[in-house]
């Protein structure tokens, strides 16, 4: 008999629980995310479709019952790496929800006329080596090899280096056009990470977009000096220009409606109590609909933490380190999937997923499972059991008619 797909997420329940922030911390390649990993290659085995995990990380797992050509396949799966702190159901439920509707199409007793393969990318949130959709962007070419095996983490060890300690080939890693060839269509689910579900009291959403996205890396140069001997008038606090610099991003966005602006990580160097900072690094993450709008707000952002940072005697840069355009995924297949889920609303969504870099070399569509709280990449994210199932069904349901 097998398990329900809340059967299946108690079995990852406590993987990569974070005793110190709190929630689940499942950063790509640490011991956390690689069980994930593993479990979910032992999930695809006991269902007996054929695992490979290829160079850049990604974990493939055919249903291919009438052994057709690798080619025109039907593609689900989603992500294990976590923010850090994050909520229990943000990837994992997509990657559980596929195997479930294995199972589901195969007591359908469905015969694909097209192969399907579950797919785990590596490295959605980015939150290791800071760009998100590693994995996808590897694979589709989007973040050239070269660049992506000099990304450090914050302990600074190299994206090369980390992928060789989980057995991958760096030389290996990189545009895989074989790969991508393969995929006829893919379709993600994920939790929804806002409220749009638990206010329209449907269960199941289908995507309409996702909205442009980028990450910026600011740095503000001071001057390293004594907290006690260093007069209020001598000092270049690059800590005091960050902290304005946090406000100015909050005051742009505002007026720029429909914008949204977060500094999320923000890191004095060296971080000591009686220290002033020579530099802090700061990371932006801003979005909107209108990519015209995001590149306009980073300028201005910019340009007033420039006249911030001279105020002070400091100077400040700012470097991109990714940048996704809105996207908006095939209306054939968006159609087709709305056929297959009748009553369910399609809505945008402000958060990035693999979806939205294979979109644009392939049909992708998004499924989206209610989330009471509405919260996302928090510990209260969450996901009623009954809700984890009917977006299992759903994903059948979407799958088999693809599939035949
Ligand atoms: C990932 O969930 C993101 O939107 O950053
Ligand atoms: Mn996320
Ligand atoms: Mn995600």
């Amino acid at each position: 008999m097998p398990e329900t797909t809340a059967g299946l997420l108690a079995q990852i329940a406590d993987t990569g629980r974070d005793a110190v922030r709190g929630g689940w911390s499942r950063p790509v390649f640490s011991s956390a995310e690689r069980e994930l990993l593993e479990w979910s290659q032992e999930q695809c085995t006991r269902r007996e479709l054929d695992v490979d995990v290829d160079g850049n990380g990604v974990l493939w797992a055919w249903w291919n019952p009438a052994g057709l050509p690798l080619v025109d396949a039907v593609v689900t799966g989603s992500h294990l790496d976590s923010v850090p702190g994050g909520g229990a159901f943000d990837g994992p439920l997509g990657v559980v929800s596929a195997l479930r509707a294995v199972d589901l199409l195969r007591q359908r007793q469905v015969a694909p006329t097209r192969p399907l393969a579950v797919a785990v990318f590596p490295e959605e949130e980015g939150s290791r080596f800071g760009i998100a959709c590693l994995g996808s962007r590897l694979l589709t070419g989007a973040l050239p090899a070269d660049r992506a095996l000099g990304l450090r983490d914050p302990d600074g060890n190299t994206l090369a280096d980390a992928a060789r300690r989980a057995g991958l080939d760096p030389h290996r890693m990189g545009r895989d056009d074989a790969a991508l060839a393969r995929i006829g269509a893919f379709v993600e689910l994920h939790v929804e990470q806002g409220r749009g579900l638990v206010d329209l009291a449907a269960p199941v959403a289908v995507a309409s977009s996702i909205i442009g996205h980028g990450r910026w890396r600011m740095t503000v140069h001071g001057r390293g000096d004594h907290a006690g001997t260093t007069l209020l008038a001598d000092r270049r606090d690059p800590v005091v220009v960050a902290a304005q610099v946090v406000l100015v991003v909050r005051s742009v966005a505002a007026e720029h409606p429909g914008t949204r602006a977060t500094v999320g990580r923000f890191q004095p160097v060296p971080g000591g109590t009686n220290v002033i900072a020579s530099r802090v690094d700061l990371w932006l993450d801003v979005r909107h609909p209108e990519d015209a709008v995001t590149a306009a707000v980073v300028e201005e952002i910019g340009r007033r933490a420039g006249a911030a940072a001279a105020g002070e005697g400091c100077t400040v840069e700012i470097h991109e380190e990714s940048l996704s355009p809105t996207v908006d995924f095939d209306p054939a297949l968006r159609d087709r999937v709305r056929a297959t889920v009748p009553g369910a609303p399609v809505l945008a969504t402000g958060a990035g997923h693999d979806a939205g870099i294979l979109a644009e070399h392939v049909p992708t569509a998004m499924l989206f499972v209610r989330n009471p709280t509405g919260v996302s990449h928090s510990p209260e994210e969450h996901v009623e059991d009954d809700d984890a199932e009917r977006g299992s069904v759903a994903l059948a349901d979407v799958l088999g008619a693809l599939l035949t």
